[in-house]
């Protein structure tokens, strides 16, 4: 049977003019054996397409290992290390990831009590919810009724020292059903956003560029954005915006000389726009809270100065204005209509292009829903690629 890909069904939400070319589902090929021309197929669609569905998938964590290291043969461990139970106990991702003892790049997430799974006895297992990251939360009341917020926008990726990983791989074994809820923007705009229980939400860092008005595309096109060190420890006292798309500025950040030790050289300067291998689009990445500093480069000899932003370039490191930056630039592409919210169903498997696309958890269980999903994901051989000349000429 050939492989075939589907387009992704949308909900009514989605303005489908710009899902065109995002996500797919893929049939007629069984992701866990797949030969080497089949690969290259999967390989091609997921950078030209961002999200990659396969249907009741039938994975062991080595498969999934085995298919996530396909796109990256040199990388050898997890996004953020392997073996995260037992260690760096301060950052915020300390409690969201059991580690498969066999595969310890395969991380075993979720909610509830999942017991004797892969060699794990027992995992007590949490939905990260916005009540323990965002400034403000929910009520009770609205709560109750289903409401509920993005959790943190983000690229997986360990932002200093190991490279963001080019894929991941989430596998749905047990998947709870359950009412839709409301997505609340909560940002004064009114935005919110009906979504399947347990959703993963999706968007497109192509689209977040391209629907950027000129000055700040060239703007995007000329800025790097430098991390800071353990980023997850830093930010783990301070609060998100109620979007998640960022840190409030309310200086709780831990001081630089209290996190652990860290060096110069691991610390990670990223461009705001990676090049996508297989189609050359640029994408918008940029993980909100862990930014630090934007590094401006000056407009191009030859290029318009006309409206242009920091047209000599600019360091920018108050982190307040590093902040407001990028989420004026981000926040138009987390709008409702932008976004594709995951409808999982059981023992279905996602890949998605960690270089290509934001996701974010979203919504909120009761303990006694067991949700149990594995997440593989590994540092990358290398760095993401920026903007090329042709690039910075044709944007800046
Ligand atoms: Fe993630």
């Amino acid at each position: 049977m050939a492989i075939e890909l589907v387009p992704l069904p949308l909900p009514a939400s989605a303005d489908a003019s710009k899902f065109a070319d995002f996500g797919r589902e893929v049939k007629g090929v069984d992701p866990g054996n797949l030969t080497d021309d089949d690969f290259k197929k999967i390989h091609d669609g997921l950078y030209k397409h961002g999200i990659l569905l396969f249907r009741n998938a039938n994975m062991t964590p080595e498969q999934q290992y085995l298919l996530t290291k396909k796109f990256d043969p040199q990388s050898e461990s997890y996004g953020h290390g392997n073996n995260k139970t037992g260690e760096t106990k301060k950052s915020i991702l300390h409690p969201d990831l059991k580690t498969i003892p066999s595969v310890p790049q395969v991380q075993l997430i979720g909610n509830g009590t999942v017991y004797d799974h892969w060699g794990l006895a027992e995992a007590k297992l949490k939905h990260p919810s916005h009540t323990t990251f965002h400034k403000t939360v929910v009520s009770p009341e609205d709560n109750d009724k289903g409401v509920t917020r993005f959790y943190r926008w983000h690229i997986d990726a360990a932002l200093y020292d190991l490279n963001p990983p080019r894929v991941t791989t989430l596998y749905g074994l047990t998947v709870p059903q359950g009412p839709t809820q409301v997505c609340r923007y909560d940002d004064g705009t009114g935005d919110e956003l009906p979504v399947p229980l347990g959703t993963t939400a999706f968007v497109s860092g192509k689209t977040m560029f391209d629907i950027l008005p000129k000055e700040y595309k060239s703007l995007a096109v000329r800025t790097k954005v430098k991390y800071a060190p353990h980023p997850y420890v830093w930010m783990a006292p301070a609060k998100a915006m109620s979007t998640g798309l960022g840190i409030e500025s309310e200086g709780l950040e831990l001081p630089l000389d209290e996190l652990p030790p860290w060096e110069e050289a691991k610390i990670k300067l990223f461009p705001v726009l990676w090049k996508n291998p297989v189609t050359g689009n640029l994408h918008f990445q940029v993980h909100p809270c862990g930014a630090q500093e934007l590094h401006i480069a000056p407009l191009p000899s030859g290029a318009s100065l006309e409206g242009a932003l920091y047209p000599n370039g600019a360091k920018i490191t108050d982190l307040e204005e590093v902040r407001k930056i990028l989420y004026k630039m981000q926040r138009p592409a987390i709008a409702p209509s932008l976004v594709y919210p995951h409808d999982w169903k059981e023992n279905d498997f996602v890949l998605f292009h960690n270089r290509g696309v934001l996701h974010t958890v979203v919504g909120a269980f009761k303990p006694d829903q067991v949700r149990a999903f594995h997440q593989c994901n590994l540092a990358a051989s290398d760095e993401p690629v920026g903007p090329s000349e042709e690039d910075v000429d044709a944007w800046a």
